[in-house]
């Protein structure tokens, strides 16, 4: 090997360890903002069983697994999917366009749509760093169907 081609091999190998390096710091930042976002967004009060009753105690093994009791209104019954597998299938683009699209209430999809990409991004990447779980919440339901599965009932009463 001529020493010019030695010394741009040593040159590219330690450039890729640098970047690589740099990729995973800077995905380490990213996991620990999107930690940070979920926890003050409380999307765990929803999007994960039994959350908010325990008082935010449960493992993050059980974070964002989707639940199936739903939501009933006048918009019909709406269920917090389970995010973990709907990021597992998403590219970081794609998470985004959801994220801004419109959503059935009581998901706050007005808040999240104001947030940044990098924002977006770094939620995304923390759910994916929990990586993908079993099991789907159901499908939501058009006004006027009755629900099949537990629901909370979301009608204004006294108005
Ligand atoms: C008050 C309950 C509630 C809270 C809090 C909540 N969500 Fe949701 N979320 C829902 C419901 C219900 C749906 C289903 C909406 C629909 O069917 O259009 C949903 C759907 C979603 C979806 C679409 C998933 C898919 O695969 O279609 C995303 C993404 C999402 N929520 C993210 C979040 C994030 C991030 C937070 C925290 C900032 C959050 N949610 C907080 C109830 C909630």
């Amino acid at each position: 090997m001529d020493s010019g081609f030695k010394t741009l091999t040593k040159f590219a190998l330690s450039a890729l360890l640098a970047a690589t390096v740099q990729g995973v710091a800077a995905n380490a930042e990213s996991i620990a903002k999107g930690k940070f976002l979920i926890g003050v967004g409380g999307c765990n009060d929803c999007h994960t069983p039994g959350y908010s009753e325990s008082g935010g105690r449960l493992p993050q093994a059980t974070w964002l697994t989707g639940n199936g009791v739903g939501f009933k209104g006048p918009w019909g019954t709406s269920y917090p999917q389970n995010l973990r597998s709907s990021a597992a299938k998403m590219s970081a683009e794609e998470w985004i366009q959801m994220a801004r699209r419109p959503m059935l209430p009581p998901m706050p999809a007005p808040a999240i749509a104001t947030m940044s990409d990098s924002d977006l991004i770094a939620m995304y990447d923390f759910i994916k760093s929990l990586g993908a779980a079993e099991g789907e919440a159901p499908h939501a339901l058009p006004p006027g169907v009755e629900p099949a599965t537990p629901y909370i009932d979301f009608v204004p009463k006294n108005l």
